[in-house]
């Protein structure tokens, strides 16, 4: 049998679309990936960090309480992203290259509290996404200081917020990101140039 528009069925489904939330609504018509890589290119500097397991709040271990970090994201598709705690109980003041003396336990901390990729930007076609909200791959990764991520694609959910602030409009990007196992980020940027 065929539906014609009118069957029951198909009001049905129409008068539940029309009841769904709206809040939060993701875009109906997918932008093209040259405007939102445009939209979002930019360099973002770290505001604050969240984490969650299973939806609980988490402290950020890796990050710290007071992480700082660069974003950059590029109209061509290329993004780098390099965060590091700031306690002092974690940055121990070694320097590069590694010295004989050096110990591994210093390092450790260094490298426990630290992060850095840098690889192609993509749009994710798994979402509906615009110039503001929707979802992006960093990856295949081609550089990054945790060896399993060389490769890797990480899929993270972006959405521009636009702020008046004092001096002028202030543009902030709020990243998603799903570390598997229930875990779960939000990092704020705040866009510098
Ligand atoms: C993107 O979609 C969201 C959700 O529908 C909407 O609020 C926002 O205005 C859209 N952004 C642009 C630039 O069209
Ligand atoms: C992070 O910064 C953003 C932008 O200022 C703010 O809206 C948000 O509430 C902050 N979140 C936390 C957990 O501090
Ligand atoms: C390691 O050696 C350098 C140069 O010999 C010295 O300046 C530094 O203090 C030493 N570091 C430690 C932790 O002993
Ligand atoms: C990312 O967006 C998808 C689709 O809207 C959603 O299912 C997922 O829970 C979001 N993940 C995060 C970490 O925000």
């Amino acid at each position: 049998m065929r539906y014609s528009p009118t069957t029951p069925l198909t009001l049905l489904l129409i008068t539940l679309a029309a009841a769904l939330p709206s809040t939060p609504t993701p875009p109906t018509t997918q932008c093209t990936d040259a405007k939102i890589l445009k939209a979002l290119a930019g360099t973002y500097t770290l505001l604050n960090t969240s984490s969650t397991l299973n939806n609980t709040p988490i402290p950020d271990l890796p990050y710290g309480s007071n992480p700082v970090g660069l974003l950059i994201y590029t109209a061509t598709g290329w993004m780098s992203a390099t965060i590091t705690a700031t306690e002092p109980s974690l940055r121990p003041a070694l320097t590069f290259p590694f010295q004989p003396n050096d110990t591994d336990a210093d390092w450790a901390l260094v490298g426990k509290h630290s992060i850095g990729y840098a690889g192609p930007l993509r749009v994710s076609r798994d979402v509906v996404g615009n110039e503001t909200v929707g979802q992006l791959f960093h990856g295949p990764l081609v550089v990054a200081n945790v060896p399993t991520w060389v490769g890797a694609n990480q899929r993270r959910n972006y959405s521009v917020v636009e702020r008046e602030e004092e001096g002028g409009v202030v543009r902030y990007l709020r990243i998603g990101s799903e570390r598997g196992g229930g875990y779960r980020g939000v990092l704020w940027w705040r866009k510098v140039a």
